[in-house]
């Protein structure tokens, strides 16, 4: 019986998208306003999920409270209020998406979370446009 917990943050942040393999036009064309050389910010929420079966003694997949503090600690106070492009150098050359910040994120929790545990990030970049890792 597997249950999954989630925890729900947030963060803002600036980033331009932009392949500097291709000519500044390409990039106007397939990213848009997203390519401004000058950056643009978004005030992205994050969930973390994990998926296990409860612990018998506690009857938690995960304390909440721990997993809070965790995303603080290793997400947000890395993530909150920078800019993705020049401020972390994850994204030094690698396109900041939706799709790339969120696997850059799972990547920096799942060494701490119980290899036991299912571990899954949403990330809304708007209201209307999010991406999960993993998608299944
Ligand atoms: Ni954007």
């Amino acid at each position: 019986m597997k249950v999954r917990v989630s925890r729900k943050e947030h963060f803002n942040a600036a980033h331009r998208l932009y392949n500097p393999a291709w000519p500044d036009q390409k990039n106007r064309e397939v990213f848009g306003k997203c390519a401004n050389p000058n950056y643009h910010g978004h005030n992205y929420e994050l969930v973390v999920s994990v998926t296990g079966t409860p612990d018998d003694g506690t009857g938690y997949v995960m304390d909440t409270k721990i997993l809070s503090d965790l995303v603080r600690r290793e997400i947000i106070d890395l993530f909150d209020h920078k800019n993705l492009n020049l401020d972390l150098p994850h994204f030094k050359h690698l396109n900041p998406t939706a799709e790339n910040i969120a696997r850059v994120i799972w990547d920096i929790l799942r060494p701490h979370i119980k290899a036991e545990l299912d571990l899954k990030i949403t990330l809304y970049e708007t209201e209307r446009n999010f991406v999960e890792y993993p998608a299944d």
